[in-house]
């Protein structure tokens, strides 16, 4: 490697704009929550991993806008504690970038959008019904770095799953080939594809939970 570059010297715009085009790629939360008023919100965020199993851990990185006030998303988790993490498909990357439009509060972007929603078992925000899988969460601990962003860490605790997808019997997870959508950089998106399917008997079949 020849080039070594100083991330503390760059601005956070410029060390965002490097890190998200080599943390490739990253999948997108595509995250319901309920307003004060009882109003569904729904946007993406792809600062977003699982973190763990016991307890089931899900992170989000919610910056906040350049005035500082959180994002609808945001105030909501704080309020109610709770969120849906709705996993899209290729087919559903439009409507899931629809619905990072900044809408005021007081406007449903489901609704807005014509996507249907479905109850959820374990929390009050509902799930999108179009998607494949949803993971139902609660709100563990928000932290705060920053002025500018909620970590928020949330607690899994309910899976919804379109019939078919889950096989109860072995717990396989059959997406038939129709991989969840993967943010790259900016506004491209990316579709999975495996690497030499079941070839090297170690990927597919691990023995221990592999982090
Ligand atoms: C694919 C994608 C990923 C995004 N990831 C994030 C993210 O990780 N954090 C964030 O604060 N905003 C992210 N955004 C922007 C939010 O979705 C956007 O600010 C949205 O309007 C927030 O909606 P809300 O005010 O209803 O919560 C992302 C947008 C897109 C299209």
């Amino acid at each position: 490697m020849t080039l070594s570059l100083d991330l503390d010297a760059m601005t956070p715009a410029l060390r965002y704009k490097l890190l998200t085009a080599v943390v490739l790629p990253r999948p997108v939360a595509w995250v319901t929550t309920v307003g004060a008023d009882g109003v569904v919100n729904a946007a993406p965020f792809s600062f977003f991993n699982l973190f763990g199993q016991d307890p089931a851990l899900v992170i989000l990185g919610l910056e906040h806008h350049a005035d500082g006030s959180p994002k609808n998303t945001t105030e909501n988790i704080r309020r109610s504690g709770e969120f849906v993490v709705n996993i899209a498909t290729p087919d559903l990357t439009a409507s899931m970038v629809a619905t990072a439009a900044a809408y005021p509060s007081a406007v449903s972007e489901p609704q807005a959008l014509g996507l249907g929603v479905s109850p959820s078992a374990f929390v009050g925000p509902p799930r999108l019904a179009d998607v494949p899988v949803a993971i139902e969460c609660t709100l563990l601990d928000r932290l705060t770095y920053s002025p500018e962003r909620d970590i928020v860490v949330g607690r899994a605790v309910g899976l919804a799953a379109r019939d078919g997808l889950i096989d109860t019997g072995t717990w396989r997870v059959d997406w038939n080939c129709t991989y969840p959508v993967a943010r790259l950089f900016a506004d491209r998106y990316a579709r999975l594809d495996e690497i030499a399917p079941r070839t090297i008997p170690s990927l597919s079949e691990p023995k221990e939970p592999r982090p």
